[in-house]
C-alpha cells in the first residue's frame, strides 16, 4: 500500500529530532481540571510535568496559573489564601500579582523596593 504519495515533501519532518525541536511543551495548552470543579475562593494545586502549579481566580475572575513554589521559602503557595485577587503564601505572607509578580512582603519596610527574584513564573491560563 502507498501512502500519502500526494503530500508535498515540505510538510514531511526529515527525522524524529525534527520534531522533537519544534515541540515545546510550555506553547501547548492542557486540560486541567474541570471549571466547575474549580474552588471560588481558594488555589488549586496541579502538576505538569512535575512542575507544581497553582491556579486561581483574580478580583475580575480571570483564572491566574504560578507556579507553585514561594521564592522565599519554597512553600508551596496553594496551601496559601486569595486576599483581593491576589494569592499569599501562608509561612511569611508574601503575596503575588497576576503575572507573578511579588506585590507584598510584610516583612521589608515600607520604602524598601521589592527585589525582581522575588517574582514568579507565570503561565497563561
Ligand atoms: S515561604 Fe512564602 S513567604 Fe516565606
Amino acid at each position: 500500500m502507498t501512502i500519502a504519495s500526494n503530500i508535498p515533501e515540505i510538510l514531511l519532518p526529515t527525522d524524529a529530532s525534527e520534531i522533537e525541536q519544534t515541540l515545546n511543551w510550555r506553547n501547548c495548552w492542557y486540560p486541567v481540571t474541570f471549571i466547575q470543579d474549580l474552588p471560588k475562593n481558594r488555589p488549586y494545586s496541579f502538576s505538569l510535568y512535575d512542575e507544581p502549579l497553582v491556579l486561581f481566580r483574580n478580583n475580575n475572575g480571570q483564572l491566574i496559573c504560578l507556579t507553585d513554589v514561594c521564592p522565599h521559602r519554597a512553600a508551596k503557595l496553594s496551601d496559601g489564601q486569595i486576599i483581593d485577587g491576589k494569592i499569599e503564601c501562608l509561612y511569611h505572607g508574601w503575596q503575588f500579582g497576576n503575572g507573578g509578580e511579588c506585590l507584598h512582603i510584610p516583612q521589608l519596610p515600607a520604602d524598601a523596593k521589592i527585589p525582581a527574584k522575588a517574582c514568579l513564573t507565570s503561565t497563561p491560563a
